[in-house]
């Protein structure tokens, strides 16, 4: 099965929401999905270690609204057994698929030997991913995200990709940064392109995806289907605008205030607060003179505190209907 079910048959490259850390739950997973357009939601990163460990959260990162069918749980950890056990717990739940995170390069969690460690081993990754595919149930996908290796030529990264495929890895996302790169450099998405023409499983290119325009060049590449993170969250009908190939004019007010809601749905109130400010730091700084509000929200102490201040930021406020596009400068990279 090269992709998941509901979207093998498309006619046209897949939409993806990217998996991201205290952003992918599915309280904003569903305010994404109801805009439409969106094939294949990834959830937030769940460790594997500390879901098996039973922590009273992890409930809330194996919620599978709104669409399982659609949704891919990503798993992050350092110890094969206990990745391959939670993928075996989790791949029983309604959903699409499992992911490896083999790209976060967090430096607490590289060097604890998760995320991106993984791709210093071809072998283990292998063996890793062979037992995966044995324990998630042949109807839902295994899947690999990986970031680019050092050299100038992408071929380290592309035999570990052949690897993985031979490994039985149904997909693979490709987030063309280096280790130690942020977000200020560009993706790299002239690499991307061997990677969908060499590779004999679905390649998703990742990066840097803002526009329609961007869209296009992204699938130029050849890839399966385009992976969409901050720019999402910034304007969470972006995948609407994208198939639609035009702008609506779009309400900011009623959106955050939509996302409010299903942020205190799906997610405890613990959360409230960190998931909010950082919602706030990629949506409320994408409008145009955002910067400043949404610098704002991140010296905020509490989450009611936040709800009022993006209230009076947007509500009635002339600017809070504005064109669905982006923001022509302001936007956090
Ligand atoms: C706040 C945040 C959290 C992220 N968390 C994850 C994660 O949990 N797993 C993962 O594979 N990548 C994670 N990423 C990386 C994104 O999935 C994606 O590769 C990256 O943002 C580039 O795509 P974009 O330019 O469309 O945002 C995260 C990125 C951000 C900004």
């Amino acid at each position: 099965m090269p992709l998941p079910s509901i979207v093998a048959s498309e006619p046209r490259p897949i939409l993806a929401l990217a998996p991201m850390a205290t952003l992918g739950h599915a309280g904003f997973r569903t305010l994404v999905h109801e805009f439409g357009g969106c094939d294949l939601l990834f959830s937030e990163m769940i460790s594997a270690e500390a879901f098996l460990g039973g922590t009273s959260f992890e409930s809330w990162y194996v919620e599978t609204a709104p669409d399982p069918a659609r949704l891919v749980f990503q798993l992050i950890g350092k110890q094969a057994d206990r990745i391959v056990e939670a993928a075996r717990q989790i791949g029983r739940l309604d959903c699409a698929g499992i992911d490896i995170n083999f790209g976060c390069s967090a430096p607490h969690i590289r060097k604890a030997g998760g995320g991106i460690a993984w791709t210093a081993d071809p072998d283990r990754a292998y063996d890793l991913v062979a037992r995966l595919r044995e324990a998630v149930p042949a109807e839902r996908t295994v899947s690999v995200k990986l970031r680019l290796g050092e050299g100038e030529e992408p071929d380290e990264t592309l035999s570990l990709a052949h690897r993985l495929a031979a490994g039985g890895a149904d997909f693979l996302t490709i987030h063309p940064r280096r280790m130690k790169e942020g977000y200020a450099r560009p993706a790299r998405w002239a690499m991307i392109e061997r990677f969908a023409r060499e590779l004999p499983i679905p390649v998703l290119g990742n990066g840097d995806v803002r526009t329609i325009a961007d869209y296009h060049a992204a699938v130029s590449t050849g890839v399966a289907g385009v992976m969409i993170g901050r720019s999402a969250v910034s304007r969470p009908w972006i995948f609407r605008d994208i198939r639609a190939g035009s702008h609506e004019e779009v309400d900011r007010a009623a959106v955050a205030e939509r996302f409010h809601q299903l942020l205190e749905r799906y997610q405890p109130p613990e959360f409230h607060h960190t998931r909010a400010r950082r919602f706030h730091g990629y949506f409320l700084a994408d409008m145009p003179f955002g910067a400043r509000p949404a610098a704002q929200v991140h010296a905020m102490a509490g989450y009611p505190e936040i709800v009022t201040h993006v209230r009076s930021v947007l509500g009635g406020a002339s600017g809070s209907r504005t064109p669905s596009q982006p923001a022509p400068s302001g936007m956090e990279g």
